[in-house]
């Protein structure tokens, strides 16, 4: 079944933890954290301290996206806070098997992340270790931005890699979802949609995210 995660980035930072508690309320099981260093990506966010006392504040699955240089430098201190996956980039991280068997042998789950540019053949081997690839379908930085089209095109790639070659990964979107391509982006792959400024800037974040589960539980059972 698909699952919706809120991505924190577009909520209220300070009224983090019950921003928290209502997506937890409204039945989020995965909670989205972006980090970012101001230099692969030109924002910044936050760091393990913040991821700590969220750890602290919930019990959703933290699925930590790094959208920073040099990942391998910041792997454990995140794992310590309490992440329960990292997910780094293809395009900063040139020894990715390294990469990702360091994240799994701390017992997490690893995920590749791929920016709008980068072409899904990139991770024609990861594929056979990685627990999840995260398709990026806007350029990250930012919330609010436009979901980009072609994005759904390496989607339904990477699904059918997973069919023809039997693998287990899990397929994650992340930009510009909402409740209009949920249901889209389900049929085309998606294990897991990231939505932040389509859930925390609605009126009723609860009930957006509520919806947008729904749709995505609906298209899961129609997936062909
Ligand atoms: C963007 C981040 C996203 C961001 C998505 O770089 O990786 O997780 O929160 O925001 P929306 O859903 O508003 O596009
Ligand atoms: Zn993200």
């Amino acid at each position: 079944m698909a699952l919706v995660l809120p991505s924190i980035l577009s909520a209220d930072f300070a009224r983090l933890g019950e921003e928290i508690g209502r997506m937890e309320a409204s039945g989020a099981k995965m909670l989205h954290l972006d980090v970012m260093d101001g230099h692969f990506v030109p924002n910044l966010t936050i760091g393990p301290p913040v991821v700590a006392s969220i750890r602290k504040a919930t019990r959703l699955t933290l699925d930590v996206h790094l959208m920073i240089s040099n990942p391998d430098d910041h792997i454990l201190s995140f794992l310590e806070a309490g992440a329960d996956q990292i997910s780094v980039h293809q395009e900063v991280t040139p020894h990715l098997d390294r990469t990702v068997r360091a994240i799994q042998s701390e017992g997490a789950r690893a995920g590749v992340v791929i920016n709008p540019a980068t072409p899904v053949s990139t991770l024609e081997e990861i594929v056979e270790i990685a627990d999840y690839v995260l398709v990026m379908s806007v350029n990250p930085g930012f919330g609010g931005q436009r979901f980009i089209p072609r994005s759904i095109d390496k989607i339904r790639m990477l699904r059918e890699w997973r069919q023809a070659r039997g693998l287990g990964f899990q397929i994650e979107v992340d930009g510009g979802v909402s409740l209009s391509n949920a249901g889209a982006l389900v049929n085309a792959g998606c294990d897991w949609l990231v939505a932040g400024s389509a859930i925390f800037h609605a009126a009723d974040p609860g009930a957006t995210f509520a919806a947008m589960q729904r749709e995505a539980e609906v298209a899961s059972l129609t997936q062909v």
